[in-house]
C-alpha cells in the first residue's frame, strides 16, 4: 500500500466523517489499521470524533473543510501523504415534491453529492499509487424514489461517475467502487416525517433500518489492501429493499 501516515499506517480519508455513516466508516477503517483523516465541515463534531477515536487507541486527524471549497480541497490533499483509500461519503438530502423542486435544489444537491466528490477524487487520484482504492457512497435511491428527485438524480450520477472513474483509473491500478445504502439509522433521516419513515420501513423485506456499521463493513471490504479485482461496481447494502416486495409473504 502507498501513503504511510501516523505510525507508518496507510492513510484513508473519509468525507462527512464527523457523524452518521461516515463516523462508523472512520472507526472501522482505523480499527483495520489505517490512519484516518476525518473530513467534515462541522468543526466541533470533527474534533470530537477524532478525540474519541484517539481515546480508543485509534489513529485519526481532523480536517475541517467544506467540500464545496475546491481550493481548500486541493491544498489539503497537497499537505497529506498520498492516500491509500478515499471514501467519498459526505452527502446532503432533503425532501421536495416534484412540482415544488427548483433548479437551485438541483444545483445544491449536485454541488455536494457529485461535483465535490469529483473535485476531491481528481485531486487525490493524481497522487495515488497502484493499489489505492476509492469508495463512493451512493444510495439505493439511485434506482428511483419519491419526493426527492434532485437527490435521486445526484446519486444516479454518482453511480455513473463511479463506473467512468473505474475505467479511467484502472490503468493506474486504482480501483473505484460504490456502496449504495438503503435506509440507515443516522441524523440524515431527520429530514423524513414520521409518516414517511414508517412508509419507508414498510418497504423493507427485512423490516428494519440498517446501522451505520453495516455500511462501514462493506466499505472496509472494498477499501481493503487484499481487494484487488473488483472495480466499477455498486454494492447495494439495503436489507433487500432493492428486491422490491416489502414485508409481505
Ligand atoms: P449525515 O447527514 O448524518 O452526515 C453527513 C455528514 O456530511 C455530516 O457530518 C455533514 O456535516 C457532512 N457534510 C455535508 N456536506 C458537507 C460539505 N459540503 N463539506 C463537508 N462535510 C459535509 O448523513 P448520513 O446518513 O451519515 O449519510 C452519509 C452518506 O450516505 C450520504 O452521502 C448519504 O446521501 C448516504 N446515504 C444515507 C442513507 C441513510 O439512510 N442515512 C441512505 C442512502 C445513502
Amino acid at each position: 500500500m502507498n501513503g504511510k501516515g501516523s505510525g507508518d499506517r496507510p492513510v484513508a480519508l473519509v468525507t462527512g466523517g464527523a457523524q452518521g455513516i461516515g463516523r462508523a466508516i472512520c472507526e472501522r477503517l482505523a480499527r483495520d489499521g489505517f490512519h484516518v483523516v476525518v473530513l467534515d465541515r462541522n468543526e466541533a463534531a470533527t474534533e470530537t470524533a477524532c478525540r474519541e477515536m484517539k481515546a480508543g487507541g485509534l489513529s485519526a486527524q481532523p480536517a475541517c473543510v467544506d467540500l464545496t471549497d475546491h481550493e481548500a480541497i486541493r491544498s489539503l490533499i497537497g499537505e497529506l501523504p498520498p492516500l491509500s483509500a478515499l471514501v467519498n461519503n459526505a452527502g446532503i438530502f432533503d425532501e421536495r415534491r416534484f412540482f415544488d423542486l427548483t433548479a437551485e435544489d438541483f444545483r445544491r444537491a449536485y454541488e455536494v453529492n457529485l461535483v465535490a466528490l469529483f473535485a476531491l477524487s481528481q485531486a487525490a487520484a493524481e497522487r495515488m499509487a497502484a493499489g489505492a482504492k476509492i469508495v463512493n457512497i451512493a444510495s439505493r435511491a439511485f434506482l428511483g424514489a419519491r419526493n426527492h428527485a434532485h437527490y435521486v438524480a445526484s446519486k444516479a450520477a454518482v453511480v455513473g461517475f463511479t463506473r467512468a472513474m473505474a475505467m479511467e483509473l484502472a490503468g493506474r491500478g486504482i480501483l473505484v467502487n460504490a456502496v449504495a445504502p438503503g435506509l440507515i439509522d443516522t441524523p440524515l433521516l431527520a429530514a423524513l416525517t414520521p409518516d414517511r419513515l414508517a412508509a419507508q420501513l414498510a418497504l423493507q423485506p427485512t423490516g428494519k433500518a440498517g446501522r451505520p456499521e453495516d455500511i462501514a463493513n462493506a466499505v472496509a471490504f472494498l477499501a481493503s489492501p487484499g481487494m484487488d479485482f473488483i472495480t466499477g461496481q455498486v454494492l447495494l447494502v439495503d436489507g433487500g429493499k432493492s428486491l422490491g416486495g416489502g414485508m409481505g409473504l
